[in-house]
């Protein structure tokens, strides 16, 4: 199987009053098409800077983060975002979405971003809010929809470009139990079928039971 993600000997420092402080030391691995890995760690231990790292969305202190065969290290900025966009959904636990735009606006955004026609991104983005069975909720503003729904419209956004990997940060997080399972099982259930990688953060063992492997960070060391 492709490796869609690689980190090799990835560390993270944060200077802080004079002070560095290490996040990540030597975080090596990979994630391949379809995996689907989950990240826990307690609080403060470096789980969404890791993902950030992931996502390009913050560099590396060293090491090398590579996406789909590209070295991020030897990247300029176009061709980070043009790799990022490509290759990469987040989800998150608040899920930023956007409150001026319907669920099928916020769905096709990232296909007009991407330069897809209207129709298509429209198209796309309805079939989409279908998989998560929101088809019945398409001109609704994120205010008018429940939580879970939210979050099912944040799943909708990532993976309506089929991205080859998501990283969803606590994407239940501020949910209750039942729904939590729900939203996950469904992550999980549209990324095995669309083959999309995900590194999920969770602070819910059980849901992490579920995953191929659980990445645990404790003290800046990460183990498979
Ligand atoms: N920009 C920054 N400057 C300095 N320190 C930072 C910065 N961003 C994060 N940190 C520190 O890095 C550590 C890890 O933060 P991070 O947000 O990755 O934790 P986390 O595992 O996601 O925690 P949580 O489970 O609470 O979300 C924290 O101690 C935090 O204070
Ligand atoms: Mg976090």
């Amino acid at each position: 199987m492709t490796k869609i993600l690689q980190l090799e000997k990835v560390t993270k420092n944060f200077v802080q009053a004079g002070q560095t402080i290490e996040i990540i030391k030597n975080a090596d691995f990979s994630i391949k098409s379809s995996e689907f890995l989950s990240l826990i760690g307690p609080s403060g231990s470096g789980k969404t800077t890791l993902l950030q790292i992931c996502g390009m969305l913050d560099n590396p202190s060293s090491g090398a983060v590579i996406i789909n065969g590209h070295n991020m290290a030897k990247a300029n900025d176009e061709k980070r975002t043009k790799i990022r966009k490509l290759n990469i959904g987040f989800v998150y636990q608040f899920h930023h979405l956007l409150p001026e735009f319907s669920a099928l606006e916020n769905v096709a955004l990232p296909l007009l971003i991407q330069g897809v026609n209207t129709i298509d991104a429209y198209k796309k983005a309805r079939e989409t809010l279908g998989e998560v069975e929101l088809q019945d909720r398409l001109d609704f503003k994120p205010s008018q929809l429940s939580g879970g729904q939210q979050q099912r419209v944040a799943i909708a956004r990532a993976i309506v470009s089929k991205p080859k990997l998501i990283l969803a940060d606590e994407p239940t997080g501020n949910l209750d139990h039942e729904l939590s399972e729900k939203i996950f099982d469904l992550l999980k259930d549209l990324t095995k079928r669309h083959h999309i990688a995900c590194l999920i953060v969770t602070h819910n063992l059980e849901l992490a039971k579920k995953t191929d492997q659980i990445l645990r960070i404790k003290n800046g060391i990460i183990e498979a």
